[in-house]
């Protein structure tokens, strides 16, 4: 596939890039002409869709083992980052994981899963990031939220709040670094057929792709998304 120019020359980095809205993003930004690091939580995921990205769009792609929630990995992967495409101009937080059901029969350990990945994580990641894109004077972040943070979601009142909570910390970080060149900022996408929203069931995921999603490649494809586990936790970046 030929790949645009509009990106050409930055390095974009794309948490839980190894599958669903991720790795439809790391696809879209090789396509657009960035390099990319695919970070995720599963080294194979990440491994094998830094493989399939380069075979479709010839940009540099490497695939990195890592848990965003824990500060000495997220650091370990910027350095191998560097190492091997250069400074980071975007970073995209993605990661996040969900487990449906009512508030009043979760417990604490499952929160605390919750609000690692999904706030703790882009907390983290910003924090060691965007210090040297403040640096270099120059920068994108995007973060993911969800629908959810804005309006609520039933059997999902933690995830909810945790997207509420990367809204809140995209509007305050955007105005503390806009005067660096540095633009921060949330989209927040409605239902997308994924593996985490598998729990939704064939009545109202299957049928045609997600409009977000249909104009991208195959790779987004849901035949490709797999039904693995939810996060299991790692060492450190590329251990
Ligand atoms: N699918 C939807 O309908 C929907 C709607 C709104 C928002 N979102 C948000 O979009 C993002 C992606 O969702 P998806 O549906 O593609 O999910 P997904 O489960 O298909 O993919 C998430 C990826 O993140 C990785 N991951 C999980 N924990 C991690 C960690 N600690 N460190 C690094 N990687 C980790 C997983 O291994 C997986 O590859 C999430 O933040 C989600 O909350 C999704």
């Amino acid at each position: 596939m030929m790949t645009g120019t509009v990106l050409r020359d930055r390095v974009a980095v794309v948490t839980g890039g190894g599958r669903g809205i991720g790795e439809a993003v790391a696809a879209a930004l090789g396509i657009a002409g960035a390099d990319v690091a695919v970070w995720d939580l599963d080294r194979k995921r990440a491994e094998s869709t830094a493989n399939r990205l380069v075979a479709e769009n010839g940009r540099r792609v490497v695939g990195i083992e890592v848990n965003v929630a824990d500060h000495v990995g997220v650091d370990a992967a910027v350095v191998l980052t560097e190492q091997e495409l250069g400074p980071i101009d975007i970073l995209v937080n993605n990661a996040g994981i969900d487990v449906i059901g009512p508030f009043l029969d979760s417990d604490p350990e499952l929160w605390d899963r919750i609000i690692e990945v999904n706030l703790r994580g882009p907390i983290t990641t910003c924090h060691r990031i965007v210090r040297d894109m403040v640096e270099r004077g120059r920068g994108r972040v995007v973060n993911l939220g969800s629908d959810a943070g804005k309006v609520g979601s039933s059997g999902e009142a933690v995830c909810s709040a945790t997207k509420g909570g990367v809204i809140a910390f995209t509007k305050t970080l955007a105005r503390e670094v806009a005067a660096n060149g540095i633009t921060v900022n949330c989209v927040w996408p409605g239902r997308v057929r994924s593996s985490m929203t598998r729990w939704l069931g064939q009545s109202r995921s299957s049928g045609s792709r997600s409009r977000a999603t249909s104009h991208l490649p195959s790779c987004f494809s849901p035949a490709t998304t797999r039904d693995t586990s939810l996060a299991k936790p790692c060492r450190s970046a590329g251990a």
